[in-house]
């Protein structure tokens, strides 16, 4: 038996992604963003349905050009069937089971936050793979969870956000600052050249292995009122240290809890997935941890951290491998637990 091409939507949000997978290989990975959202500070739903609407054909013709791969080769679909936003997942579900169904091939329902995990199988020159059991922290716009995964499909959820998301704390910040959305990258960016030990902001008191960010983002507007009250140009003359100082108690808040799901489970493989992930401070955190606490940590190619239908894909792969074939009537769900 030869390889199995597995072509792979994703439209959770506000990015337009499909590729191209040879077994765990990435032949193509295109991503269609939709700019349209910063003017609006935020991501409009119904915007983001209507982009996909006119992005999707394009999107997968690009992405199997690019591949080099016809439809006719393609052994299954793989979609992202939630969670997310509603009228934007119905925009890939409907596509790919009318495409399954045109091509005759079986179509593989996808949990975004499974595959933001599986993203670390995919096989990719200099990146090692994780072996089962390891902790998943999956950090993004909309999830903060930490994930134990002792299996491809065996996945327990041992801590999470009771409010806002990590990326959410990111982006309203930044708002708070008057930075562009999605503002998290902005934040990394500014926060390269400032102290992050100039404002220390304090941690939300959360039980166990749970988190909460909506303290921190009152916590962080009260903190520029007040300042700002005085000194109308306070922002403008600290941005650095300010985006430095969120940065820094947000990562402390991550490393907080991961080394308590470590002490909690013994184990202390950890994986990162997400989009932010792609922060350079937590990045250098896992990195200091392996010589720090002996960690054995895994950070995954900037292109598979933010959306992407990569790692649709290879969660793709494992079901077609396992026969998890969804049948023609999957609705897409805008909330889905593992
Ligand atoms: O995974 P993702 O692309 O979409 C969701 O599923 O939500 O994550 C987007 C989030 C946004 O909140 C964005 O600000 C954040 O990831 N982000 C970052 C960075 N790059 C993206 N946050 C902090 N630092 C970054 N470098
Ligand atoms: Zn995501």
């Amino acid at each position: 038996q030869g390889p199995i091409y597995i072509l792979a939507l994703e439209s959770s949000c506000d990015d337009t992604a499909a590729a191209v997978l040879q077994d765990t290989t990435v032949l193509s990975n295109v991503v269609a963003r939709q700019h349209i959202h910063e003017e609006y500070g935020g991501v409009v739903p119904e915007l983001a349905s209507r982009a996909h609407q006119q992005n999707i054909v394009p999107v997968v013709d690009v992405a199997l050009k690019k591949a080099g791969i016809t439809r006719e080769q393609l052994h299954a679909i793989a979609f992202t069937q939630g969670p997310g936003l509603m009228g934007s997942l119905l925009v890939g579900t409907s596509f790919a089971k009318s495409m399954a169904m045109g091509l005759n091939i079986p179509l593989l329902a996808v949990n975004h936050m499974h595959a933001h995990i599986l993203a670390h199988f995919i096989t990719e020159e200099g990146y090692d793979i994780p072996e089962f059991p390891f902790l998943a922290l999956t950090i993004s716009g909309g999830h903060t969870q930490i994930v134990q995964v002792n299996d491809f499909f065996d996945l327990k959820v041992i801590g999470e956000t009771t409010d806002d998301a990590v990326g959410e704390a990111f982006d309203k910040s930044a708002k708070i600052l008057g930075l562009p959305y999605p503002g998290g990258p902005l934040i990394d960016q500014w926060a390269k050249e400032g102290n992050p030990k100039r404002f220390p902001f304090t941690r939300p008191k959360v039980d166990g292995l749970n988190f909460s960010f909506s303290g921190l983002k009152t916590q962080i507007l009260y903190f520029i009122q007040k300042n700002t009250a005085i000194n109308s140009n306070f922002i403008e003359e600290n941005k650095a240290d300010i985006c430095a100082s969120i940065q820094h108690i947000i990562i402390a808040i991550l490393m907080e809890k991961l080394e308590m799901a470590v002490a909690q489970t013994g184990i202390s493989q950890i994986a990162i997935g997400g989009g932010v992930s792609a922060n350079s401070g937590i990045r250098q955190a896992l990195v200091e941890a392996r010589t720090q606490k002996g960690w054995k940590t895994f950070i995954p190619k900037f292109e598979y951290t933010t959306d992407n239908a990569a790692m649709i894909g290879i969660v793709g792969y494992y079901r077609y491998l396992n026969q998890h074939y969804a049948s023609r009537d999957v609705v897409a769900k805008a909330r889905i637990p593992f």
